[in-house]
């Protein structure tokens, strides 16, 4: 939540940071804003509510020079979006500008303390409260301005990501972390660049540094970069080179992410299991699992732990461990479990599955589950980011940067990678003999090209279906099985991009409550593919047709049943059970995009949602 980029060196930053905000709009689109620092000592400061677009309308005409500068892109936890409340925020004395990612929880308290000492706030924003409390040190107590950053977020209780700079030092920014992501890019001849990930920054350089939290980096532009703690104790620098395909930002001629993203789905996941399956002689090779068979094989439970669609993918993974692997496994949801207190032994495994790696509430439960003693396996997508680096192993789902709020290719990634780690555990553990699952990794590496030959072939179909439910109020999801979790999965993605309020349940569950909702005006989408539950599943279909609820069903190819029942059937190519959430949730998502496209809605940036949830 929320996105912050910064640059200091040798080139106008403007063009720079308002290209990083773009590419970070995906954190947050309340309001954006950019600080430039001249030469001359000058401190220029625009800010808009709305996109980086509005930024831009905004300044234009205005003086943009300065080789310095901080940027937001706001996603509004305290005080409404507007101009007031969007970042940088400017201290009392002019000098200092602030832009910041996170929550300070105790900023009512040092508003106070603060206008006690006169201090005078002009948004209703934690955020002007640290710029006000850091100028207190600096101004009032003469401390220099790193001495009285540290100072500041001495005193701070929350989560930060803060990027400052001072109008009298016009060739630094000091930038901290807490809880809430950072990296820095050290380009060429002593230019810096800051950003919350690295997409901001890839197109000038692969060498990026992670902050720690705790860390203060001090970027003097043509000079060598150092980190220290909150106590001015120096910290090793740690540089790793990244790796990311710039092309993988851009729109690629799509109308919108989301749909590109849906369509890259093949790729992903051949991407996904690249070097993974069919490797070394051996049906499946997890380098995890490799250096830690021990711990996760003998692990006496697996909890997996996720938010959102990350959630939806865990539900699945569930069902896969216990089917391949006979471990028990449960699955909670981050915000819960970290709030509890939950029984975790150290024979424990956790496995945290989240696509950008930065949420909040999974970070928490990953934290809480280190403290217990239990082994943490982490199942991400945005490589170098918290969680994974707050494992102990894990396997990155390797789908490439997903932009889209609405999670569509990080949900399949997710999906596949649960399949090979419940297949390689069978295999180690005994629970599935070699032959079986080199059968499995054969039925699994043909889902990209099956994704592929139904992407292209329902596409139209469910453009056209779309239309039908522009003007529905309410939708109801219906699976069964490995399927139950592809229905929550579905009415999330309708929820989130159109609006529209939708359900998922598991569909024996209809005739304990939810039934009563169903007349003509209700329109049930029912996963009903040829599988173990197709008959109950068909009973269920049966059952909301007779109170005339409107059925669209998602079958298996050939069905012609279910054809006869159904008032819209989409037909999916036949797979084995445990792989069908990788093809019924296809569908699933073309539908909620083209329903968001009917309804003119930004399916990009829908409202209310950022991407990554980095606040509680
Ligand atoms: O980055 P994460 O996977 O940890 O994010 C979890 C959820 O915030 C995320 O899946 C959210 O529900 C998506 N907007 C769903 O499309």
């Amino acid at each position: 939540m929320c996105g912050i980029v910064g640059y200091v060196g040798n080139n106008d930053a403007y063009p720079i940071l308002i290209n990083g905000l773009k590419r970070l709009e995906y954190r947050g689109y309340d309001s954006a804003g950019v600080a430039l620092v001249g030469d001359g000592c000058t401190l220029n400061v625009y800010k808009t509510k709305g996109k980086v677009a509005d930024l831009e309308a905004h300044a234009s005409g205005k003086p943009l020079g300065g080789s310095t500068g901080i940027a937001h892109t706001r996603w509004a936890t305290h005080g409404e979006p507007n101009e007031a409340n969007a970042h940088p925020h400017v201290s009392q004395s002019g000098n200092i500008a602030i832009v910041h990612n996170g929550i300070i929880e105790n900023y009512a308290t040092l508003r106070s303390q603060l206008s006690a000492k006169g201090y005078q706030f002009k948004s209703s924003t934690d955020t002007e409260v640290l710029a006000q409390l850091i100028d207190y040190f600096n101004t009032a107590l003469d401390l220099p301005l790193l001495q009285a950053v540290q100072a500041a977020l001495r005193r701070v209780i929350g989560a930060y990501a803060i990027a400052v700079v001072d109008s009298r030092a016009p060739r630094r920014i000091i930038a901290a972390r807490k809880s809430s992501p950072l990296v820095v890019g050290i380009g060429n001849e002593g230019d810096f660049y800051l950003a919350s990930d690295a997409s901001p920054i890839i197109e000038y350089t692969d060498r990026m540094v992670y902050l720690n939290d705790g860390e203060i980096a001090i970027l003097p532009a043509g000079g060598e970069m150092e980190i220290v703690n909150l106590d001015n104790k120096p910290v090793e620098l740690n540089v790793t080179r990244v790796e990311m395909n710039i092309s993988q930002l851009e729109k690629g001629g799509f109308p919108h992410f989301m749909l590109k993203e849906i369509f890259e789905q093949p790729d992903c996941l051949n991407d996904c299991m690249r070097g993974r399956v069919n490797a070394q002689g051996q049906p499946l090779a997890l380098s995890s699992l490799r250096f830690h068979s021990k711990r996760m094989l003998n692990a006496s439970r697996y909890i997996i732990v996720a938010c959102g669609t990350s959630w939806h993918a865990g539900l699945i993974g569930k069902q896969l461990l216990e089917n391949f692997a006979q471990v028990p496994t449960s699955i909670e949801y981050a915000s819960e479990f970290r709030y509890r207190n939950p029984v975790i032994n150290p024979s424990d495994v956790v496995i945290a599955i989240s696509q950008s790696g930065e949420t909040a509430d999974t970070l928490a439960a990953v934290e809480l589950a280190r403290e217990k003693g239990a082994f943490i396996y982490g199942i991400c997508n945005s490589v170098g980011s918290s969680i994974p680096r707050n494992t102990d192993t894990g396997c990155y789902i390797h789908v490439g940067p997903e932009i889209g709020v609405a999670s569509t290719k990080a949900f399949t990634g997710q999906v596949t990678v649960l399949a090979m780690l419940a297949l390689s555990l069978g295999m180690a553990r005994g629970t599935l003999s070699h032959d079986e699952a080199r059968q499995a990794v054969s039925q699994l590496t043909r889902i990209p090209g099956i994704i592929k030959e139904t992407l292209e072939r329902i596409n139209p179909q469910v453009e056209q279906l779309a239309k039908m439910l522009t003007y529905a109020r309410n939708v109801i999801y219906l699976g069964r099985g490995y399927n139950y979790p592809v229905a929550l999965e579905g009415a999330l993605k309708l929820k989130e991009i159109s609006y529209i309020h939708a359900e998922g349940y598991p569909a024996a569950e209809m005739k304990h409550g939810p039934i009563a909702l169903v007349d003509e005006d209700m329109p049930v989408v029912v996963i009903a593919t040829r599988n173990a539950m197709y008959d109950k599943v068909r009973s269920n279909v049966q059952e909301i047709k007779a109170r005339r609820g409107r059925v669209i069903a998602i079958t298996t190819q050939g069905d012609t049943a279910m054809g006869d029942l159904a008032d819209e059937c989409i037909a999916l190519p036949e797979v084995p059970e445990y792989l069908e959430p990788l093809i019924t949730t296809i569908p699933l998502q073309l539908l909620a995009y083209h329903v968001a496209v009917c309804k003119g809605k930004d399916v990009d940036h829908p409202r209310n949602l950022a991407k990554s949830v980095t606040v509680e």
